[in-house]
């Protein structure tokens, strides 16, 4: 029997374009599904400045293939010298939509993060006052904490009193991977999201570890043990509007994944809709699929959601290739581990 699902065009609420060569050959892959979606700014160098954030919107543009519509949305990556002023100018615009906390050294390119909380303090009022997001990294760095406790650490230690000391601060906790931060969220009424990844929903620690080491299914923050994949397959197939995808999809070269001390990010750009209506099926939730992918991430920007619509479409397994070209060296498209069986089509 062919099963078929209609629903408003999905936006991706945190991605990794790069640029150059790898924006070009990564850009179509979200493009043929998303409508809109939030662009990282940990560029090399980052996009600080407004003035960066609008070159860089140009040239995603630049290099979207004729026919194709996307509408990146645009971030700043914060810094301890981070004008306030700056950041209200890019926002007003329109131009910028979010403000990207990466504490110094959590991921890659990072090192221009944040290390003394109290110094963006004053970014942080204005953003506040003029409604501005701020996109979280929620891990901390230090070396004695165990990198499966770090974002639990986090929240504990960093993101609790700035929201404390910020009142009215939106905050989207990206990425998370644990139930400490589901129920984190789900603790808070007022201004406070989360984005969960495709590949967090799929994978647990095991994957990465166990019969070899699998690089292609490391990235950060690294995925848990089961019973956090667990706590964020309830949460995201809930329906609750405080949960929406960001796929982080995040790609490197082979070359850097593949090598003694490989880069994080898994890239799934290509086939996170037909994984996502997979995981959907499992959980007997098709009907909150389209809340996750499409109405409750513009809900929390304050953004229409798209007119457009996709369609998926359960059959015979779908094909996708198993890697990128790019003019960069290839890139590995995330595997699942399980055959897919719902196409996407415009
Ligand atoms: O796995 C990740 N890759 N996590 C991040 O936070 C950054 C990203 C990247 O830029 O490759
Ligand atoms: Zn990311």
């Amino acid at each position: 029997m062919t099963q078929t699902l209609t629903i408003a065009r999905p936006d991706d609420w945190h991605l990794h374009l790069r640029d150059g060569a790898m924006l070009r050959a990564v850009l179509p892959e979200t493009a043929r599904h998303f409508a809109r979606a939030i662009i990282m700014p940990n560029l090399v160098p980052p996009v600080v400045t407004g003035a960066q954030a609008a070159a860089y919107r140009d040239r995603i543009l630049a290099a979207l293939p004729a026919g194709m519509a996307f509408e990146p949305l645009m971030t700043l990556y914060l810094t301890e010298d981070t004008d306030p002023e700056d950041v209200a100018a890019a926002a007003q615009s329109g131009l910028v939509k979010a403000v990207k906390l990466y504490p110094a050294g959590a991921t890659t390119n990072s090192a221009s993060g944040v290390r003394d909380f109290n110094r963006v303090r004053p970014v942080l009022e204005k953003m506040a006052e003029i409604g501005l997001p701020l996109c979280v990294h929620g891990e901390v760095t230090d070396n004695d904490i165990d990198i499966f406790d770090r974002e639990a650490v986090f929240i504990d230690r960093v993101l609790d009193p700035i929201r404390r000391t910020t009142p009215g601060l939106r905050v989207v906790m990206e990425h998370i991977t644990t139930r400490d931060g589901v129920d984190y969220v789900k603790a808070n009424d007022t201004d406070l999201g989360a984005t969960i990844t495709t590949h967090h929903l799929v994978i647990n620690r095991n994957h990465i570890l166990v019969g070899g080491i699998k690089p292609h299914y490391y990235c950060l923050p690294v995925a848990k043990r089961e019973e956090h994949r667990l706590a964020l397959r309830a949460a995201a197939t809930s329906g609750d509007a405080r949960f929406f995808l960001g796929t982080d999809s995040a790609p490197h070269t082979d070359a850097n994944k593949e090598t003694a001390c490989g880069c994080a990010g898994c890239f799934t750009a290509t086939n996170t809709l037909s994984i996502l209506a997979q995981v959907f099926e499992e959980e007997n939730a098709l009907d909150s699929l389209e809340g996750f992918t499409s109405r409750h991430g513009p809900a929390f920007y304050g953004l229409p959601v798209n007119e457009g619509t996709i369609t998926l479409t359960r059959g015979d397994a779908v094909n996708y290739p198993a890697k990128i070209i790019t003019g960069e060296g290839e890139v590995t498209v995330f595997d699942p581990g399980f055959a897919l069986h719902w196409s996407v089509s415009a």
